[in-house]
């Protein structure tokens, strides 16, 4: 009698390689945005609120990951992202006060 090659020809087998498959797509999803540090009540500054900072970055995820990958703010400097948000505010389509909290966000506040 011929055995089967693949190893995984059962329907119950093959649920468990794409439970294995989901998770692990999970659990890369939630480490990548992790990454992005998440504004807390003590990084307020006084030209940034937290409701601020929360905005820009949702913003930021939303809005400029689409075409590349999301870049860590502690990556540049202030007048860098400036230059930058500058540059891709048309790509992106955000409005001058959404790129305000973009920026509060990726220069914590500072
Ligand atoms: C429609 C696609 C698109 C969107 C949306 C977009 N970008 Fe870009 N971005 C690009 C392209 C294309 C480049 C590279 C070419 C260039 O510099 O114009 C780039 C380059 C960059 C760079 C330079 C990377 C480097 O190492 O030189 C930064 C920083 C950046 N984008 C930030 C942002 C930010 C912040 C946002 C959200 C406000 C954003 N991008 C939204 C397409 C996009």
């Amino acid at each position: 009698m011929k055995k089967s090659r693949s190893g995984c020809s059962s329907p119950s087998c093959s649920r468990k390689t794409a439970t294995l498959l989901l998770v692990t797509l999970i659990v890369l999803m939630v480490s990548c945005s992790s990454a992005l540090y998440m504004p807390t009540a003590g990084q307020q500054t006084e030209s940034a609120s937290l409701e601020q900072m929360l905005e820009g970055r949702k913003l930021y995820v939303k809005k400029c990951g689409s075409c590349h990958a999301l870049i860590l703010p502690e990556k540049h400097t202030k007048p860098e992202w400036e230059r930058y948000l500058n540059e891709m505010q048309q790509k992106a389509s955000i409005d001058n006060t959404e790129k305000e909290q973009i920026l509060k966000y990726l220069t914590r506040g500072n």
